[in-house]
């Protein structure tokens, strides 16, 4: 049986990825590449709906880059590379926009709230056409599934529904991805305000665990934790949803089940408990602080590792741009 294909993508806006990224998308990406055909890129383009000092930007897409090898994405078990180095992205998302109706770009709830957010003066047209660069991104490789978190289920339904619009509109090219997507760990909640998804764009950093974090903020931020009333560690969603978040991480990274750490903490207080998720959390992240330090001692490695996966990328993404440039006509 040939492999599936996977890609995924995460952009480089920060120094570092946080433990909602970790958790919800990129320790999937770790395993899918065992089994799988995989694509995953640092989507640079992307980021520039963000406007930032370009020295600063050329940073962060080496940490990046830095971080997935560190975390076990595997040059040589995958293609790694940088969505800018592939031109065929933004060759075909015009395509896309040609077939996607205003209203439907204008409907993503990313939009919607980015946009409300850095009101009209600072929302640019990046921003809107942002969800179909990512189904270029994602239907170029004809993948079949797409490791994410909750937050992408609406583009990767926008690019499912471009993509079936091309192939009965001109020629059956495209292959129709799926989500995949690990209901448990979809949403990784900010741990001050453990309602909300842990995001890069948080107000405040104290509730965003960051994987580069030196160990004694992790610790601080954890112990700094908001919890609920009670005193018991149980998980409850609604009622408890600071406990019930981090018992989702700890169980994720210990690999023991909710009920087990449950019974574990039965009787003992919250404090107990916020520190030692934040050792389990510790133990993980410090080799990969570790590992990202090296690899960022060596520049000129990365970069050959890189275009070493620019190329096979631009393989594979070259050939679908060719025939989607055929179907429509174009000589
Ligand atoms: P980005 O860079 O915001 O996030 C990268 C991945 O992390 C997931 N994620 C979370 N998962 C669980 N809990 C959280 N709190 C949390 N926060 C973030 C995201 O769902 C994502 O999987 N538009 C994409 C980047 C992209 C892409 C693509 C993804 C561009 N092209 C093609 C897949 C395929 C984004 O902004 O992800």
């Amino acid at each position: 049986m040939s492999k599936k294909r996977v890609l995924s993508g995460i952009q480089p806006t920060h120094d570092s990825f946080h433990l909602g990224n970790y958790l919800g998308a990129l320790k999937q990406w770790v395993q899918l590449q065992e089994d799988n055909d995989a694509f995953y890129c640092v989507v640079d383009l992307h980021a520039l709906t963000i406007e930032t000092d370009p020295k600063v930007l050329q940073k962060r897409i080496l940490l990046s880059a830095a971080q997935l090898i560190a975390i076990g994405v595997d040059p040589s078990k995958c293609t790694l590379f940088i969505q800018s180095h592939v031109p065929a992205h933004n060759q075909l998302a015009w395509v896309l926009e040609c077939i996607t109706g205003f209203g439907e770009a204008g409907r993503m709830t990313q939009f919607k709230d980015k946009s409300q957010k850095g009101g009209a003066d600072r929302t640019n047209v990046g921003l809107f056409t942002y969800p179909i660069l990512q189904a270029a991104d994602i239907l170029l490789y004809q993948a079949d599934f797409v490791p994410v978190g909750e937050d992408q289920r609406q583009h990767i339904e926008l690019t499912r529904d471009l993509g079936q619009r091309f192939n009965s509109k001109y020629k059956e090219i495209f292959n129709i991805p799926q989500a995949q997507i690990i209901k448990s760990l979809a949403k990784i909640n900010d741990l001050q305000e453990p309602t909300a998804k842990m995001s890069k764009s948080a107000a405040s950093m104290s509730g965003v665990i960051e994987l580069l974090d030196a160990p004694e903020i992790t610790l601080k931020k954890f112990k700094s934790s908001v919890t609920d009333d009670g005193k018991e560690v149980k998980f409850d969603e609604k009622g408890k949803p600071g406990i019930s978040n981090l018992l989702t991480i700890h169980s994720a990274l210990s690999g023991k089940s909710i009920e087990a750490i449950e019974n574990e903490f039965a009787g003992k207080g919250y404090g107990d408990f916020k520190s030692a998720v934040a050792e389990v959390v510790i133990a993980e992240l410090e080799p990969i602080r570790d590992r990202t330090k090296q690899l960022m001692d060596d520049p000129a490695e990365l970069v050959s590792l890189l275009s070493t996966g620019a190329k096979k990328a631009n393989e594979v993404a070259s050939n679908t741009l060719k025939e989607v440039y055929a179907a429509l006509g174009l000589i």
